[in-house]
């Protein structure tokens, strides 16, 4: 047979994955297969497959009659938006996508070169998990795609794209990347399956109530975005990896960019209502600042009491967190600090700046905060921020209180621009608290108490004590804030700076 012939027959056999009875039983699920994931995610034509060919050694069960080409995983590189990124795609119609020895050497190939080459890993998602007839061959694969999760953190941004199911220790590889982004319907997350769950807590749950896509954005806070379908997910990966650098050592691409640096929004000055009990949309004013209003968000469905996701200044990425005053009043709690602190590192790990916009009133007091470990989970963000050293511009927009205005970014946390409202509040707490407490003699007169509370606002809910003692930079105007944090971020370009050598950091966990 002429060999030009043979070897695309045995692309076209290789390519056909499990069959076309298994491909249109993925397709009846409302799932693409792992070819057709690849080829949405990349550009048109940049696909180039590694291991094609690569099967399976097992001889256990009869494995030795059934070697198909590639063993249920698709793996090679190709660019997004002309960028270079590798890619693995899970095999669902080859025994299930599940992992073998040989399945998991081919995506440490793949992770060895993106680490190597300083490229991000997208990895797609659709397993049954270990493969059953290599026992703990297959466990060792695992292991070592989990040791690469590791050390390509923070090296290369790592995505993953849950298709299908991921169960069991599988769920540990996406855990330990940056993004994980779900189907809606088509895709789980479990340590353990519905089943199991029964017989050993005796509780009754669907797998979608257990770790669907909703239960994973809205409650766990496992995955950060659940979309409609493969396709949609493949859209929003593509626009998330255009907002990152290819590595540590890169910068995030700058786009063009057709919004005026100098916009004035004139409407950010009424933004604050009269009335400091009343909630406004901070969404707003990340999208005034952020060029053509465009916020790529992170974790939307969880701890909405704090705002993270990314926008572009000048055409330049740049890491937003933000308290919510719509939400338990912009609070930080335990899970609003865990999911910040983790966006906070993932920012500082790749030199993308960090926009802070405060309006915090505190920590949310409590006994299931407290019991749930409030103190620990606020010092990750507080850490977070501390120990970051890409340039960080913060706004205080109104209440900046107690150990909350510490933590967000502030001068004593090396905060390079803080800026100030005019309606900023800078104190220990609210008026009402601390008079309260330093008048507690005079409680029983409402008349002196509500003097007293007058005199405390008008002593500091103000930016001006903080501005007089230069832990604010400068007063500004809302109107001017995307001119003037985009200023600072361009005068921060060159920033370095100094930290005292160790090993690594501990930081609360
Ligand atoms: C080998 C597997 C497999 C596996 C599925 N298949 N899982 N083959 N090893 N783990 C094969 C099936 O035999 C079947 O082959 C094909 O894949 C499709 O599976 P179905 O069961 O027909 O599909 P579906 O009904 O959609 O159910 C999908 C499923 C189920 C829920 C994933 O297959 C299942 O429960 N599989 C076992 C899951 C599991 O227990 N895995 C081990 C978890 S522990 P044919 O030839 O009929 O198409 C683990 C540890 C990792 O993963 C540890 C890391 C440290």
């Amino acid at each position: 047979m002429d060999v030009l012939q043979e070897l695309e027959t045995r692309r076209n056999a290789a390519r056909l994955g499990g069959g076309e009875r298994r491909i249109s039983a993925q397709h009846s699920k409302g799932k693409l297969t792992a070819r057709e994931r690849v080829e949405l995610l990349l550009d048109d034509g940049s696909f180039e497959e590694f291991d094609m060919f690569v099967a399976h050694r097992c001889t256990d069960f009869g494995m030795e009659n059934e070697r198909p080409a590639g063993d249920g995983v698709v793996t090679g590189w190709g660019t997004i938006n002309g960028r270079l990124v590798y890619v693995f795609s899970q095999d669902f119609t080859v025994m299930g996508g599940s992992v073998s020895e040989t399945h998991g050497q081919k995506i440490c190939k793949i992770m060895d070169m993106a680490i190597q080459n300083g490229a991000p890993i997208i990895g797609i998602n659709d397993s049954g998990g270990a493969r059953i007839q290599e026992g703990v061959a297959s466990l060792a694969a695992y292991g070592e795609v989990f040791q690469r999760n590791i050390l390509a953190s923070g090296v290369v941004p790592q995505i993953s794209l849950i298709m299908g199911p991921t169960a069991g220790g599988a769920v540990y590889s996406p855990a330990m990347t940056d993004f994980i982004f779900m189907v809606k319907d088509s895709s789980y997350m479990f340590v353990t399956g519905p089943d199991v769950v029964k017989t050993v807590t005796n509780e009754q749950v669907t797998a979608e109530e257990l770790g669907g896509a909703s239960t994973h954005t809205k409650k766990s806070s496992v995955a950060d975005a659940a979309f409609e379908n493969d396709v949609e997910a493949l859209a929003e990966a593509r626009r998330l990896v255009d907002f990152l650098p290819l590595n540590n050592r890169d910068k995030a691409p700058v786009r063009p960019f057709f919004d005026d640096v100098n916009r004035v929004e004139e409407s950010l000055d009424t933004l604050v209502p009269d009335n400091p009990n009343m909630p406004y949309d901070m969404k707003e004013l990340i999208t005034k600042l952020a060029d053509e209003g465009d916020f790529y968000e992170i974790q939307e469905e969880f701890a909405k009491n704090i705002l993270t996701g990314f926008i572009r200044l000048e055409g330049v990425t740049v890491g937003v967190v933000a308290n919510q005053p719509m939400v338990l009043a912009g609070c930080l709690d335990i899970d609003a600090s865990r999911k910040a602190a983790r966006f906070v590192r993932f920012c500082d790990a790749f030199e993308i700046p960090i926009l802070s916009l405060v309006d915090v009133p505190g920590f949310l007091p409590g006994t299931s905060q407290e019991y749930g470990g409030v103190i620990k989970h606020g010092a990750k963000l507080l850490f977070a921020y501390g120990e970051a050293t890409v340039p960080k511009v913060t706004v205080i927009t109104r209440k900046a209180y107690g150990g909350a205005y510490v933590v967000m970014s502030s001068k004593h946390l090396r905060g390079d621009f803080n800026y100030a409202w005019p309606t900023s509040e800078i104190a220990v707490m609210g008026a009402k608290g601390a008079t309260e407490i330093i008048h507690r003699a005079d409680l029983g007169d409402p008349e002196k108490i509500a003097k007293h509370t007058q005199d405390y606002e008008d002593r500091f809910a103000n930016p001006f004590v903080a501005a007089e003692k230069g832990v604010i930079d400068e007063v500004i105007m809302p109107h001017s804030t995307r001119k003037r944090v985009c200023r600072a971020f361009a005068s921060l370009r060159a920033k370095k700076t100094h930290t005292p050598w160790k090993k690594h950091d501990n930081i609360p966990l």
